[in-house]
């Protein structure tokens, strides 16, 4: 059995900033190092979380444990070949990332073990998915069936724009093979919610519910994000709520995954709709990994030492461990972007008004930000940080948090963000 110390985080977000933040409070880690992070993270190395070779060797050398943050190390095995050398390593094999690497496989899965979810048929053909949205008496989702950076989801409002998603993901194969194949589903309409769960091939730990704010214009307005804010817990989501959804949702996805010969272990996300006319929970997708920005919140205001369950999860151990331990408060996080993001956007600018604070109840999570040659901090891709906050009600911490965005710059104001993260929640 291994007792490592020394803990490799692989990913350079938000997320990977804010996993690796928590993990290092751990009692029973010494050193946290990101491949590559970011402009935040204290100790980086340079190799690309795409270069599973490169990092196994890296991680045998220095013996590390190893945390996988994104969904493309584990769509190409990473976890396999970690296993396959005897190297720890938490996330899921590439198998049982399918729940998140295969949008057919994922929806076939939960058909076939009951677990709440819309209607779907899937198409190769453009002529056969028009006809069937032609005849169809409800709005349309369309998916790419493979990874497609958070952009493969078409909400439609009417047929027009079915078409054209079909139009875009068949025809002109905007993801290449990712969108050969495509899913077609019933909208539902209502309030996502977040849930994610440690899971060690047997059992889970779910925990507290999040939700993210996906469009980059306030009130959901404008294109898909990867995410522009999240706070966490969900008001309206009861105790009630997350008893049902881990029977209903879970259970199923452990029990079917083991049975199915493929073992979930890793963080598992369930992105959740919740109707508005019958408030029942369906599935719109899983991700084999935790959620960003959901995490930063999460982390924020998880008492337990995270650490240890991740140990568990290794050891499959984690019936044995009681459920995660809360802070009693709010939790904001509210995403800087480069102006221009999703679409073009220019990166290089240095950012002003960060000075890190002393405050706990405040942190600053970095994505997008690099040190430059004459180490300055500067921008560098889309998302850049998540201003991360902890209140005694979710007005003190969007208040903290939106204090502190309003110092922060760069560039001619070329950043962005919206001004209603948290806002949902103070309305319930
Ligand atoms: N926040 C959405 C995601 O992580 O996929």
């Amino acid at each position: 059995m291994h007792d490592y110390e020394d803990v490799l985080i692989v990913g350079s977000g938000g997320r990977e900033h804010a996993l690796g933040w928590k993990i290092s409070q751990s009692k029973k880690v010494k050193k946290v190092i990101y491949a590559n992070g970011n402009g935040g993270t204290a100790e980086n190395i340079q190799i690309s979380p795409t270069e599973i070779d490169k990092l196994a060797q890296y991680a045998n050398e220095n013996r590390l444990f190893t945390v996988v943050g994104p969904e493309v190390p584990l769509s190409l095995g990473i976890v396999d070949m970690f296993n396959s050398y005897d190297l720890p390593i938490f996330g899921p094999t590439k198998s049982a990332a399918r729940l998140e690497t295969s949008k057919e496989f994922s929806k076939q899965f939960m058909n076939s073990h009951s677990i709440p979810t819309s209607e779907f048929k899937v198409f190769t053909d453009a002529g056969k998915a028009t006809d069937y949205v032609e005849r169809i008496d409800f709005n349309a989702v369309i998916k790419a069936d493979g990874l497609a950076a958070g952009k493969g989801v078409f909400v439609s409002n009417n047929k027009t724009e079915a078409m054209d998603a079909i139009d875009q993901l068949l025809n002109k194969k905007i993801f290449g093979q990712a969108s050969e194949k495509i899913i077609v589903e019933r909208k539902i309409t209502g309030e996502e919610v977040s849930l994610m769960a440690i899971c060690d091939g047997g059992s889970f730990v779910i925990m507290d519910p999040c939700r993210d704010h996906k469009r980059i214009f306030d009130d959901d307005l404008g294109p898909n994000t990867g995410g522009m804010g999240s706070y966490s817990p969900v008001p309206e989501i009861t105790e009630n709520d997350l008893n049902y959804i881990s029977d209903k949702v879970f259970k199923p996805v452990i029990h079917g995954m083991k049975g199915g010969g493929s073992p979930y272990s890793g963080f598992l996300y369930a992105g959740l709709m919740i109707e508005k006319h019958t408030g029942k929970p369906f599935v719109l997708e899983f991700n084999a990994r935790m959620g960003d920005p959901e995490c930063q919140p999460l982390m924020m205001r998880m008492q337990s030492d995270l650490f240890e369950y991740i140990k568990a999860a290794e050891k499959q151990s984690l019936d044995s461990m009681p459920p995660f331990e809360w802070k009693d408060k709010f939790s904001t996080c509210v995403i800087m972007t480069s102006k221009g993001y999703p679409d073009k956007y220019e990166t290089g600018y240095a950012i002003k008004g960060l000075n890190e604070s002393p405050d706990n109840d405040l942190m600053i999570f970095h994505s997008g930000t690099k040190l430059n040659q004459a180490n300055e901090l500067v921008t560098s891709g889309g998302r850049v940080l998540g201003i991360t906050s902890l209140g005694k009600s979710i007005d003190e911490a969007m208040n903290k948090s939106y204090e502190k965005v309003r110092e922060i710059s760069w560039g001619d104001n070329q950043q962005h963000y919206r001004t209603d993260i948290g806002r949902k929640g103070l309305e319930v």
